[in-house]
């Protein structure tokens, strides 16, 4: 995670380098692959105010995160023996700002701002496969991102 964070931090990448990719959903945050190599993929994720993702882990990818625009909001949770999860951490990430996060953590991502947000995504290797957590039961269920489109495949025995 130290490296990916590394990377992030010297690489010079603003909003209009990947302007291309800038596509908001209306209902939930969008998932814009930009490119892909040998155990690696770059998306860039824009979220309209109010949007969030579900609370999940990455399932031995890593993923570092670069804030292009706008205000993130990442949780983090535990899981525990009796049902619910335990909220552990709450931080704002401010364009420019960097996070990291490893395969077994797990965390919510959230636009809490009243701005747009763009977030710049490396994950190593690819996400593929993570688990998807209801923090208010623990209940937990599988989610497979589309190779090409990168969006979310939900599994029908969910
Ligand atoms: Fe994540």
């Amino acid at each position: 995670m130290d490296v990916l964070h590394g990377l992030l931090q010297r690489v010079q990448v603003r909003c209009e380098d990947v302007a291309s990719s800038i596509s908001f959903g209306d209902e939930e945050y969008e998932r814009n692959p930009i490119c892909s190599g040998p155990g690696w993929e770059l998306v860039c994720i824009c979220w309209r105010p109010g949007q969030t993702s579900p609370v999940h882990d990455h399932r031995g990818s890593g993923c570092g995160i670069l804030v292009l625009r706008g205000t993130l909001t990442e949780t983090v949770f535990e899981t525990t023996s009796d049902g619910p999860m335990a909220e552990t951490g709450r931080r704002d990430l401010h364009q420019g700002e960097i996070c990291a996060s490893h395969d077994e953590d797990i965390h919510r991502i959230e636009n809490a701002g009243e701005e747009n947000l763009v977030t710049l995504h490396v994950y190593t290797p690819p996400l593929r496969d993570v688990r998807l957590f209801d923090a208010a039961t623990g209940a937990v269920r599988p989610l497979t991102y589309d190779e090409v489109t990168g969006r979310p495949i939900y599994s029908v025995t969910g």
